[in-house]
């Protein structure tokens, strides 16, 4: 006897890892990346890739708050891992002074996909990609940071979170394997985090066009 279609529907935490794998690889070994792992970034480029962030967490913040009565948008919806203020607070260490607006068309990409998101499960998709990133990866490329710069947690504030990243991950998952989606909006919401994980991927490549003037 074949499974019912309920069986074979991978939930949508495992779906969402699983078809991000390859991207989030790519992501973690492209140069800017592999380069502020490895703590030779300077402070201009790292204040240059947190002015991209702030106008990708803007986006996101905004449009996750203002859909948040969408049910799907609600399941993960979380004052708590907002980002933008925490960003404000580290450019003021890392760039004091300096305008908050960039000329960034690779950041202005990911703002436009995040803002024109029409479905909630492709808002889903944008919020996954950014904080259980933050929540994962981005705590070591803290650590390194504080190291590299002897910074005592100044400047870092975009890195700490109110809650212990790993039973949050948990429930976070347990909360999108609670969603009502069929195979096919799995499918779509995947996809869409594999589009969200290729604009973090032109935001780094963007940076890396700058490469000889942030290596410390
Ligand atoms: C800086 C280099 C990076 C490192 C060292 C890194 C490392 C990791 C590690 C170790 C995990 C697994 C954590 C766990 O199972 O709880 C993880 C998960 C994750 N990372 Fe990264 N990562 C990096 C970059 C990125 C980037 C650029 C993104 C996207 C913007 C990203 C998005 C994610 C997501 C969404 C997860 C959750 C996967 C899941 O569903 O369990 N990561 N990362």
């Amino acid at each position: 006897m074949s499974p019912s279609a309920a069986e074979t529907v991978r939930p949508l935490s495992v779906a969402m890892r699983e078809g991000s794998t390859a991207e989030h690889d790519a992501a973690e070994q492209s140069p800017f990346v592999s380069e502020l792992l490895g703590g030779r970034i300077n402070g201009q480029g790292y204040a240059d890739y947190l002015l991209r962030l702030r106008m990708v967490y803007g986006a996101l913040e905004d449009t996750v708050r203002a859909r948040r009565d969408d049910p799907l948008v609600a399941a993960v919806y979380d004052p708590a891992l907002e980002r933008l203020t925490a960003i404000d607070a580290d450019l003021e260490h890392w760039a004091p002074g300096v305008a908050r607006e960039v000329e960034s068309p690779a950041a202005q990409a990911y703002h436009d996909r995040i803002t024109s998101a029409f479905w909630g499960g492709a808002v889903v998709a944008h919020h996954y990609t950014r904080y259980l990133g933050d929540l994962s990866g981005g705590q070591v490329v803290g650590k390194v940071l504080d190291r590299t710069f002897g910074l005592g947690g100044a400047g870092l504030a975009f890195y700490e979170f109110p809650m212990r990243p790993k039973p949050y991950k948990d429930s976070y998952r347990a909360r999108l394997d609670g969603l009502p989606l069929d195979a096919g909006e799995i499918d779509r919401a995947v996809d869409e985090v594999k589009v969200a994980f290729g604009l973090n991927q032109a935001l780094f490549d963007e940076l890396a066009d700058n490469l000889p003037a942030y290596r410390r």
